[in-house]
């Protein structure tokens, strides 16, 4: 998909204005407090997701000298997707969404889901190498939600049982009578935790090919990415089958019975999942620097664009905020010259470095006003 136009109204910092961003590289560039994150955002909205930021919708429309958030704001957007040209409005009022989809009137913002499709990077992401694996996991299931529509569901039923079994573990410490029932959960979590381990082992064989791609092209060959899922039922093997993937989990479960019974809470699972990422063999969050662990996230993230966009035939804009601090001129060169077949919008504080760039445009953000160049 393309973003042909977007116009925003009393949206945070932004001066009321439209911009007609081009197919390729968008370089949103300015000094730190300009307004080129809420760009983003502004962008980022139409997925129908909330703020990345973490914003409630209230605090988004534009404040006024009181201190107060205006009552209302609106953002607008002209897209080609789905082959023919689209247009959405998302209004915000009184910490209400609602939204306009080619002049067809929604009462919600959630309507936009599936209409503009995005990707985005922000500096927290860099979290997802860093801290455990809880984020890790999130970045598989959040794209296999989209991807798979039944995803959800299952997740979803897997983890009410989990929470069933380790209410009941927790009983049995003083009820060992209970026993007989913990077998019948046994089997209810083996069966809906292999269909979870069975979705996430397709998902990131596919993501990570594209992301071993990505990453050489960042690194210009001269290192390797490798991300892995690594389930946290032992014994498996690399293309194992949802029955051999359940048989494994229910023996696992079998096998620390007495120690889940004694603490209460159920060790093995795909809630303690992961998805490693090894450098060069060696594991991205211990040696990797903040250049490569960025590059790292990158990689990731595309990835997940490319992944999305082969299944919907929709390629997903790429907004990129921030990344180009720590990462070198010629991983810079790469990011900003070799992203061809997307729309990119990627915001940096020097013209310098979107200078580097071959084809595209390039936006200069002051104090909330976003002014145009030629490149
Ligand atoms: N609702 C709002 N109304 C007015 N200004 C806002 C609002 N929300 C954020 N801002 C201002 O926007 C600026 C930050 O913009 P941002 O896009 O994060 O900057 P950057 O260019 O560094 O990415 C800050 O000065 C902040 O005070
Ligand atoms: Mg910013």
């Amino acid at each position: 998909m393309i973003v042909k136009r977007l116009a925003t109204r009393s949206f945070r910092n932004l001066e009321d204005t439209e911009i007609f961003p081009h197919a390729g590289v968008n370089v949103i560039y300015g000094d730190n407090a300009q307004g080129k994150t809420n760009l983003l955002e502004a962008l980022w909205l139409f997925t129908g997701g909330h703020s990345f930021r973490g914003a409630k919708d209230g605090e988004l429309p534009v404040l006024g000298a009181d201190g107060k958030n205006a009552p209302s704001a609106a953002l607008a957007m002209d897209f080609f997707s789905e082959e023919r040209d689209q247009k959405a409005v998302l209004q915000i009022e009184n910490g209400r969404r609602s939204s306009v989809i080619n002049g067809v009137a929604k009462k919600t913002g959630s309507a936009l889901v599936g209409k503009v499709r995005a990707v985005i990077f922000s500096p927290e992401y860099l979290l997802l190498v860093k801290e455990g694996p809880h984020r890790r996991r999130s970045f598989i299931d959040g794209a296999l939600c989209q991807l798979r529509p039944g995803f959800a569901g299952a997740l979803g039923m897997y983890n009410r049982a989990l929470l069933q079994r380790n209410a009941l573990l927790k009983d049995l410490f003083r009820f060992p009578e209970l026993r007989d029932t913990l077998e019948v959960w046994d089997a209810r979590l083996a069966k809906l935790g292999a269909a979870v381990m069975v979705e996430r082992r397709n998902y990131v064989g596919r993501m990570a090919a594209r992301a071993a791609d990505i990453y050489a092209g960042i690194s210009k060959g001269k290192e390797s990415l490798e991300a892995a899922y690594v389930p946290s039922v032992k014994g498996l093997s690399e293309s194992f089958t949802a029955g051999e993937a359940e048989e494994a989990f229910l023996a696992e479960l079998r096998r620390v019975e007495a120690s889940d019974i004694r603490t209460g809470f159920t060790s093995y699972g795909p809630h303690r999942d992961d998805l490693e990422l090894f450098l060069h063999g060696l594991s991205a969050r211990s040696f990797g620097s903040q250049g490569q662990q960025r590059s790292t996230v990158l990689a990731l993230k595309l990835a997940e664009a490319e992944t999305l966009a082969g299944a919907s035939g929709e390629t997903p804009i790429v907004l990129l905020d921030d990344v180009m601090s720590e990462l070198d001129q010629s991983r810079q060169d790469y990011l900003l010259n070799h992203l061809h077949g997307r729309q990119v919008f990627i915001t940096c504080c020097s013209p310098e470095t979107a200078g580097l760039q071959e084809t595209g445009k390039r936006f200069r953000v002051e104090a909330g006003k976003i002014t145009p160049e030629t490149v």
